[in-house]
């Protein structure tokens, strides 16, 4: 199978390429495309393809990924290409995607942080077929694009959530008067170092929460009040306006 990137030196595409070929993927079946021309970024790959424009690109191959920023993308008339085409694009549309390849079955996806480890939570939405996309994570299909907006602000979030919660604790705990290294290690060994303790399912953290509230101790006593203070309609209000925002692009 061919695949072709447009924007594979950018950091979404450059991971694709370079995840697939790490995974095995034969250089020779696979064609990058960027802005500036050849650059080292496959130098460890001398078999990949350095395409010479997009309608090239597509003449030459059966998937093409569509990895530019939004604004850089530019299709001045309709090509006839006939493979599966998986856009990364946010705010370009199926609708919009099929007037430039009237022929091509299409697909959208939306990765989210961990990209480049393999580590990503990736859905899409569309017709076709999109196996490549599990070389970047976790593939999920989804119904349509407004699950994919949802998706976009939920797990293209990437660690935005977390990083808030760490900052949040270790403002307060510099505002306690601890040291900032203290503070630090202890906001780590909760925000970086425990998830790890639900990270087989759900039912992990339902039952972490369980016990903790059964305790009716120290911890308990922090839930409810996060409870109380609206934690949880924070984090619906953050995902809404974040797919809001997502819809709009
Ligand atoms: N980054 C994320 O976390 C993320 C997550 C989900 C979706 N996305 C979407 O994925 C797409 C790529 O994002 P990114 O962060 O990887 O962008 P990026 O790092 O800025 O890379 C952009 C790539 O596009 C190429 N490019 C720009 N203009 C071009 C043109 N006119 N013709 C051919 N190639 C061109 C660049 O080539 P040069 O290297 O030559 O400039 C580069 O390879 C965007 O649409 C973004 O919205 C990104």
């Amino acid at each position: 199978m061919k695949i072709g990137i447009l924007g594979a030196t950018g950091w979404l595409g450059g991971a694709l390429a370079r995840n697939l070929l790490k995974a095995g993927h034969p250089p020779g079946d696979l064609l990058v495309l960027n802005r500036r021309g050849p650059v080292a970024d496959f130098d460890a790959w001398p078999g990949v393809i350095w395409a010479a424009d997009l309608a090239a690109m597509a003449a030459a191959c059966d998937v093409l990924v569509l990895s530019v920023r939004p604004e850089d993308y530019r299709v001045s008339a309709p090509l006839p290409f006939g493979g599966q085409v998986i856009s990364f694009m946010a705010g370009v549309s199926l609708e919009d995607l099929a007037r430039d390849f009237p022929a091509a079955r299409i697909a959208r996806a939306m990765p989210g942080g961990g990209a480049s480890e393999g580590t990503a939570h990736v859905p899409w939405c569309g017709t076709g077929e999109a196996g490549v996309l599990a070389a970047l994570g976790q593939v999920d299909r989804v119904a349509d694009e407004a699950a994919l907006a949802y998706l976009s602000a939920l797990s293209g979030s990437g660690a935005a959530y977390p990083a808030l919660m760490a900052q949040a604790m270790y403002r307060h705990a510099l505002a306690q008067g601890l040291p900032a290294d203290v503070a630090w290690n202890a906001v780590r060994s909760v925000v970086c170092g425990s998830p790890a303790l639900f990270a087989g399912g759900i039912a992990q953290a339902e039952a972490l929460l369980d016990t903790y509230h059964g305790y009716r101790g120290i911890t308990a006593a922090g839930l409810d009040a996060a409870a109380a203070a609206g934690f949880s309609d924070a984090v619906a209000a953050a995902l809404e306006a974040a797919t809001a925002k997502a819809l709009a692009f």
